[in-house]
């Protein structure tokens, strides 16, 4: 099929390339010129593993191509994916002047049937909106059906989420429209669940809504397990082996970041608020994702007595592992903490730094994981990127001023780093 996507960001750009190596031929189109301009040159904005290199082949191929000119993209295509950001307002409420400004251009530029798959993240009814704004804006009475296509790709693991999805799922109202989309997802041979417009985009809302309840959860029980001496670890074990509980998202931490939880959160308490919804729930868990990292710098400042003047090692600055993304990075807030009370940070990460650097204007930045720990008082593990679990700790001990590691990913062994002469702190086991 022609397919276009609006919007080359992150959801965009691995849809597309994605949806292009599946055999369609794909345009990516995006507002930002510069941005455009360097795809075309083979240079992707973001760091996402695999994508590079899926992109070079799939241009090569003449499968995926890049435009400035949504003209061109709607032209020139049957199936248009709207994939523009929907970024937060001051109240919490998601921006959609984007997603209304692209269905105004689709309906200006279409010259005849067009299928508009929905896919960036928007609160429940933006479907009915884009469709009211494309009828008012039709000059031809061109027919046209707009489905709701939540994404549910993980940053780092994007284009294998993309391959193999637990479930599709696609909100629509007409035959035409079903048929269609049923065919560009066919190749994947996954569950496609056909759903309600409005219930397609109430389920993205409400998934990410409770992946991240379940992140405050076990981040309160943390709190609890440092009280009473549990540890947070074989706690979550325990739960997760129930089938009702599941295993997955009770990795205690310093909270969830990203550009999804913390703007979903907001965005799904806004609209339910609107609808005269109090949903209590989701105002708690987004104030234990808050309390949770201030919980683990009062941590931090307990174990260090003075902070001032204090030198500490920051391993990883990216929200979570294999991405450069430092949106909501629980790193970039313990850091500035840190240095408001005086002290210096040394920091690396393997992918981030370059995107780190402006933000960051008095950290020294290392050239790897044993440069950050030379010389420091303390050193804290802030993302769990694999090249951390398998450091040298005897050469690690040797560099560091004292022995104190402070693990916000709990991705070491208490026992073998206290063995090792280490004192160690990790998260909801240290009684
Ligand atoms: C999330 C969802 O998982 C995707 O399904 C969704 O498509 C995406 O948002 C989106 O809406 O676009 P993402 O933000 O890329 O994906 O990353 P996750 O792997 O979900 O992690 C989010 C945050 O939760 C990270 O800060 C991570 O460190 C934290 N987390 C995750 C925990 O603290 N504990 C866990 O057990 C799992």
């Amino acid at each position: 099929m022609n397919i276009s996507i609006i919007g080359s960001g992150y959801v965009g750009l691995v849809t597309g390339v994605c949806l292009a190596e599946l055999g369609n031929k794909v345009i990516c189109a995006d507002s930002d010129a510069k941005k455009i301009k360097g795809l075309k040159k083979n240079i992707v904005p973001i760091y996402e593993p695999g994508l590079e290199e899926l992109i070079a082949s799939n241009v090569k191929n003449k499968r995926l191509k890049f435009t400035s000119s949504i003209k061109e993209a709607v032209l020139k295509s049957e199936v248009i994916f709207i994939a523009v950001g929907t970024p937060s307002l001051e109240n919490g409420e998601a921006d959609l002047t984007g997603i209304e400004n692209v269905a105004q251009n689709i309906a200006k530029y279409m010259d005849g049937y067009r299928l508009i798959v929905e896919k960036s993240t928007v609160p429940v009814e933006t479907c009915f909106w884009i469709k009211k704004t494309i009828a008012a804006n039709l000059k031809n009475k061109y027919k046209f059906d707009v489905v709701s296509n939540p994404e549910f790709l993980k940053e780092g693991s994007a284009i294998n989420d993309f391959n193999y999805p637990d479930r599709i799922i696609v909100g629509l109202e007409s035959i035409k429209a079903r048929e269609m989309i049923t065919s560009i997802y066919k190749p994947l041979n996954k569950p496609i669940l056909i759903t309600n417009i409005k219930s397609a985009e109430l389920i993205k809302h409400a998934s990410n809504a409770f992946l991240a309840t379940k992140i405050s959860f076990i981040n309160a029980v943390s709190q609890l397990c440092d009280k009473v001496g549990a540890d947070v670890t074989e706690v979550a074990r325990g739960m997760g082996l129930d089938n009702r509980i599941g295993k997955y998202f009770l990795h205690a931490g310093l909270g969830y970041g990203g550009s999804c939880f913390p703007k979903d959160l907001d965005a799904f308490i806004n609209i339910a608020d609107k609808l005269g919804v109090d949903f209590k729930l989701l105002k708690a868990v987004r104030q234990t994702n808050i309390q949770q990292l201030e919980f683990f710098l009062k941590k931090v400042k307990n174990s260090l007595w003075m902070v001032k003047s204090k030198t500490i090692g920051v391993l990883g600055l990216s929200f979570k592992p294999n991405t450069d993304d430092l949106r909501n990075a629980p790193a970039i807030y313990l850091i500035r903490a840190l240095e408001k009370e005086g002290a210096k940070i040394k920091a690396y990460d393997p992918k981030a730094m370059a995107k780190a650097k402006p933000l960051l204007k008095n950290v020294v930045f290392c050239k790897d994981a044993y440069s950050a720990c030379r010389g420091v008082d303390c050193l804290i593990i802030a993302t769990e990127w694999n090249e951390f679990k398998e450091l040298d700790f005897v050469k690690v001990k040797k560099l560091l001023r004292r022995p104190l590691i402070i693990d916000g990913r709990n991705i070491y062994d208490p026992a073998a780093l206290q063995a090792l002469g280490f004192t160690y702190l990790g998260v909801g086991k240290n009684g």
